[in-house]
């Protein structure tokens, strides 16, 4: 009987995590990103990003005008992954926005990406508020 009852209850557990439901405070809160195109020059920027699960889909977004899309970090192995792709001009680079082994501390509920031509920058929220952080193009 007491093994029957641990199952049921670990089955629940489970449904409830499927459903993404947070009812046990036990899940991580979603983090939003949004990717801001700050081409002062007024160019479009296409944004296309995805992890190994989920493509969010091709965007071409205008000065100012956020690619956004959200997502809840994984609960027990530290494995979520979103890498975008920029086109603009005649370039393309890759570039990874949220890699949960090494951003996870820094970024919890939001994440700020500002596509610059030179390569993006990070506005941080949770540590050193409002400093930024910018990365060149990698590839
Ligand atoms: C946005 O672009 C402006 C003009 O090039 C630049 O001064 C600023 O640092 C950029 N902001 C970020 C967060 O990259």
């Amino acid at each position: 009987m007491v093994s029957l009852s641990k199952f049921a209850l670990l089955t629940i557990l489970v449904v409830f995590q499927l459903k993404g439901g947070n009812s046990f405070g036990i899940l991580k809160p979603i983090v939003h990103m949004y990717i801001t195109n700050n081409f002062t020059t007024g160019e479009q920027l296409g944004v296309h990003c995805k992890d190994k699960d989920h493509d969010i889909g091709y965007r071409s977004i205008r000065f100012a005008e956020p690619y956004a899309f959200k997502f809840r970090p994984a609960f027990f192995i530290p494995n979520i992954l979103y890498f975008c792709g920029f086109t603009f001009s005649n370039e393309f680079h890759h570039f990874v926005v949220y890699d949960q082994t090494k951003d996870e501390k820094a970024v919890k509920r939001e994440c700020h990406w500002q596509i610059n031509k030179y390569g993006p920058c990070r506005i941080n929220v949770l540590v050193n508020p409002n400093s930024i952080e910018c990365f060149p193009w990698s590839t």
